[in-house]
């Protein structure tokens, strides 16, 4: 996980300063995150797991006359300007820059009078990693613009506006798991979402006291038609609910797999049925276990959800399969890939006496297939969406 050396915060306010000249009003922050387990299942009204990473994504901010939107990223180097046709309808900003006007489109398309401002951004979550650097992009965002332009709009209804930033102005049909995580995550917890309501639970976390870490394996897999197959999942997860007359596989419980799928006529949307309704299950079950404070037991359900992601699913590559096989003979408690899929990262859940051997192996079995070697952290569940002193 290679970033620009420096602290985010401090790069971001600096980057201000050389671009426009002067302190910004404010800097704001938004992590990316990992999925502890619920993969593939918010499109799906179903429930999902997701906790903050440490790394962030810091946009330092003033407002500018007019509707007028100046933004510069450390990553590209490059300085974009849009104005009010250009987030007059989706699309008319492309690349990076289609993040942050697709936030502003989506606020004015929510009817709130998004202010003009000028942006500098920095970030430490790496890209195409599968920790979501898009949605910590968007939610650093909204949350400086909301502030800038004195707007209110309560946290829980701040994920679907960035979401449709994603969906409609990006184009990316994703659901709404990264936003609200990347928005209402709590240090320390991990976010129970059910995807269909928005309720959310903060579930304790707490990895520290159980003398226990999350390895996250960043496989450097090269990302293989990852946009196109989350697509395809996600239209034949819809198919399969249609065929089965529920509004959405969330209306499926396990007890009433085997007579579901006994009324699908292939092979392959079996498989992909089996995968959701089990993960569902596998997210109830985990936070089950951490209720009842035994964080140390949720390890062969993170394995099982690989497992079912591999098999069923189909969406890991044979980097995240050796990362996760690496791992557990080597003494994690579980492993799984995370994210969407294709690439992406593997979290392992070690004892913290074992993340360096764990970390090694992973290493060791990359070397003897000649994988470009992955990079690997320890991260503890942190804060959501903050403006910073
Ligand atoms: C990506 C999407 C999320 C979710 C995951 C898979 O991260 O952005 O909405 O569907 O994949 O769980």
């Amino acid at each position: 996980m290679t970033n620009p050396t420096g602290d985010v915060a401090e790069r971001a306010a600096e980057g201000f300063t050389s671009q426009y000249g002067g302190d910004a009003a404010g800097r704001w922050a938004a992590p990316g995150r990992v999925n502890l387990i619920g993969e593939h299942t918010d499109y799906n009204d179903g429930f999902v797991l997701p906790f903050a990473l440490p790394l962030r994504t810091v946009v330092a901010a003033d407002r500018q006359d007019g509707e007028q939107w100046t933004v510069w990223s450390e990553l590209s180097g490059e300085t974009i300007t849009f104005g009010a046709d250009d987030v007059a309808e989706p699309g008319r900003v492309t690349g990076w820059g289609a993040y942050v006007a697709g936030v502003v489109w989506a606020l004015r398309d929510a009817g709130h009078p998004a202010p003009g401002a000028r942006l500098a951004i920095a970030s430490d979550v790496p890209l195409g990693a599968g920790l979501s650097s898009s949605a910590a992009l968007e939610s650093a965002v909204l949350a400086a613009l909301l502030d800038l332009g004195g707007l209110d709009l309560p946290a829980e209804r701040q994920p679907r506006l960035a979401q449709r930033a994603e969906n409609v102005y990006v184009g990316a049909p994703t659901g709404i798991m990264d936003q609200s995580a990347a928005i209402r995550c709590r240090a320390g917890h991990a976010l129970f979402l059910d995807c269909r309501d928005e309720s959310v639970e903060q579930i304790p976390f707490d990895l520290d006291a159980a003398g226990l870490a999350v390895l996250v394996i960043d496989s450097r897999a090269p990302h293989r038609h990852a946009d196109g197959e989350y697509a395809a999942r996600r239209r034949s997860c819809e198919a399969a609910a249609k065929a089965l007359g529920v509004p959405a596989l969330r209306d499926v419980t396990v007890d009433q797999l085997d007579s579901a799928l006994a009324r699908l006529d292939d092979d392959e949307t079996r498989r992909r049925v089996r995968h959701v309704v089990t993960e569902d299950q596998r997210v109830l079950d985990t936070v089950a276990l951490l209720r009842a404070g035994r964080v140390q037991d949720i390890g062969p359900l993170l394995t099982a959800s690989h497992v079912s992601m591999r098999d069923d699913f189909e969406i890991t590559v044979p980097e995240t399969d050796t990362a996760v096989e690496a791992a557990l003979e080597a003494g994690a408690l579980g492993a799984r890939m995370t994210g969407g899929g294709f690439g992406g990262c593997v979290l392992a859940l070690v004892g913290v006496d074992r993340a360096d051997t764990v970390a090694t192996a992973v290493k060791a079995a990359y070397a003897e297939r000649a994988f470009t070697a992955p990079t690997t952290l320890t991260v503890l569940p942190s804060p959501g969406t903050t403006r910073l002193p």
